[in-house]
C-alpha cells in the first residue's frame, strides 16, 4: 500500500465509521435547489442554507440568469484578464455605490476574494493579526502571505472579539505594518463582531489597518442589509470590506471593495483572480437582479429577516435551547456532545428538517452543534416543524437536560 493511500485510509477512520454508523451527514445530494428541496425524493425544508434573504430561487433571479446563458453561456474560457466582460464592470460599479466604496472587483469565490486580498497587501513588512476564530478563508490567505520565500509576513491572533488582546497583539508584533482582519458575523457562533471596540484599539496604532470579511452580515446587517459598516455606520473606518455572492447573492462569487487604489493594487496582484477563470455571467446577472430587488424594496427585505429569526430566537429560548454566543440570524443549537447533535440530525432529516451538525475538528470537542441559520425564506410554519422537532429530539437525546448520552454498544 502506498503511503498516500494509507494516509487517506487513517484521515478517512471516522468518516468510514459515521457512514457505517449510518449517521455520516454531509453531501447529502439535493434534487432540487433552495430552502425547499427533496433528499432521495422526500421533501426537506433547509436550516443550513446561507440563502438569507430567500432570492436565490425567485424567478426573477432564474429569468435573468437564462437570458444570461442565451447570450454568454454558462464559461468564458479565461481569467478576467481576456474575460471580462460588460456586465461584471457594470456590476462592480453598482456594488461599489451601494456598499459605499470607491471601488469593487468581483472574484469567482469569496475564498479567492479574501486570499488574493491578504497575498496582495502582506509582504515582510507585515503582521496580519487575527481573530482566533478567523474563517479558513483568511487562514490561508494568511499562512500562504506567511509562506512566501524571503518575503513572508508574520503571524499573530488575539482572542475572540477581545479588543483587549487585539491591542496585545498589535503591540507585541515585529512589523511595522499591521492588517487586522475581522468577520462581521462568525459563522458557526452566529455573534457580531465587537467592531466598534475592536476599532478602537486598531484606530490606536497609526500603522494596523482593518479588513473586515462580512460574508454573513451583507444582506442581514444594516437598515438595508449592507451589511455591519452600515449598521454602525463606519464605512469610513472599515478601508477594507470582503464579501461574497454565495450567501444573499444568490450564487457563488467574491467581493473586494475599498479605495481605487487598493482595488487596482489587487486586481494587478491577486494570483487568486489573475489565475482563476472570470465569473460565469449567469451569476453575475444573478446576482445583479438581487441587487436592483434589495435597492427597490428598500429596508423591507431585511426587516422580513429579523422578524423570523427574532420569533425563532424566542421559541428556542422558551424551550430551553443553549444557543451559544448567537446574537444574529444564524443560531447554533448547542448539543455540546458529537453524538447528540449526529442522532438529532438524523432523526429531524428523517421528519423532514435538515440541520447539518458541526462537530470536532469544526468545532472544538464539547461545543457541537446543529447548524440552524434562520432565512427570510423560510415560512412560519417551517420554523414550527423545526421548534417541534428540537423539541422532541431536544428531550430524547438529553440536550435540553444536559445529561449525558448511554455509551453505545459496540
Ligand atoms: C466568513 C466567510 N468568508 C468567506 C467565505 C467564502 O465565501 P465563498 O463561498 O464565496 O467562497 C465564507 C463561506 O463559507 C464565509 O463563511
Amino acid at each position: 500500500m502506498s503511503w498516500v493511500t494509507e494516509k487517506a485510509k487513517k484521515g478517512l477512520e471516522r468518516i468510514r465509521e459515521a457512514q457505517d454508523k449510518q449517521v455520516y451527514p454531509y453531501f447529502k445530494p439535493f434534487e432540487s435547489g433552495g430552502l425547499h428541496t427533496t433528499i432521495d425524493g422526500k421533501p426537506i425544508v433547509n436550516f443550513s442554507s446561507n440563502d438569507y434573504l430567500g432570492l436565490t430561487t425567485h424567478p426573477k433571479v432564474k429569468e435573468a440568469s437564462i437570458e444570461a446563458v442565451k447570450k454568454f453561456s454558462c464559461g468564458l474560457s479565461s481569467s478576467r484578464v481576456q474575460a471580462t466582460t460588460t456586465a461584471h464592470v457594470e456590476l462592480e460599479e453598482r456594488l461599489a455605490d451601494w456598499f459605499g466604496y470607491e471601488a469593487c472587483l468581483i472574484f469567482t469565490t469569496g475564498y479567492q476574494a479574501m486570499v488574493g486580498t491578504i497575498m496582495s497587501l502582506a509582504d515582510k513588512d507585515t503582521t496580519l493579526v487575527l481573530d482566533n476564530l478567523a474563517h479558513a478563508c483568511i487562514l490561508d490567505g494568511t499562512f500562504l502571505a506567511a509562506g512566501v520565500p524571503r518575503s513572508g509576513s508574520e503571524i499573530r491572533f488575539f482572542n475572540h472579539n477581545s479588543a483587549r488582546s487585539l491591542r496585545r497583539a498589535l503591540s507585541k508584533r515585529e512589523r511595522k505594518n499591521a492588517l487586522v482582519a475581522i468577520e462581521g458575523i462568525y459563522s458557526l457562533d452566529g455573534d457580531e463582531a465587537n467592531i466598534l471596540e475592536l476599532l478602537d484599539a486598531a484606530e490606536e496604532d497609526p500603522n494596523a489597518v482593518m479588513l473586515v470579511d462580512d460574508a454573513h452580515g451583507t444582506g442581514t446587517l444594516g437598515m438595508h442589509g449592507k451589511g455591519i459598516h452600515e449598521k454602525y455606520d463606519i464605512a469610513s473606518r472599515v478601508p477594507i470590506l470582503v464579501s461574497t455572492f454565495s450567501k444573499t447573492f444568490g450564487g457563488i462569487g467574491g467581493l473586494l471593495l475599498g479605495s481605487k487604489d487598493v482595488v487596482e493594487h489587487v486586481k494587478h496582484q491577486a494570483r487568486s483572480f489573475l489565475f482563476s477563470a472570470s465569473l460565469p455571467v449567469p451569476v453575475v446577472a444573478a446576482a445583479a437582479t438581487i441587487l436592483d430587488m434589495l435597492e427597490e424594496s428598500g429596508p423591507q427585505l431585511v426587516a422580513e429577516l429579523h422578524e423570523k429569526a427574532a420569533y425563532m430566537r424566542k421559541s428556542l429560548t422558551e424551550i430551553g435551547f443553549d444557543l451559544g454566543k448567537s446574537d444574529t440570524h444564524i443560531m447554533p443549537v448547542m448539543c455540546r456532545e458529537e453524538r447528540k447533535a449526529l442522532f438529532t440530525h438524523v432523526a429531524m432529516l428523517e421528519s423532514g428538517v435538515m440541520m447539518v451538525p458541526i462537530t470536532y475538528p469544526g468545532v472544538q470537542k464539547g461545543e457541537e452543534r446543529l447548524r440552524l441559520n434562520v432565512t427570510r425564506g423560510h415560512t412560519r410554519e417551517d420554523m414550527d416543524q423545526a421548534l417541534d422537532l428540537l423539541k422532541i429530539y431536544g428531550e430524547a437525546f438529553f440536550i435540553l437536560s444536559g445529561e449525558e448520552l448511554a455509551p453505545m454498544e459496540s
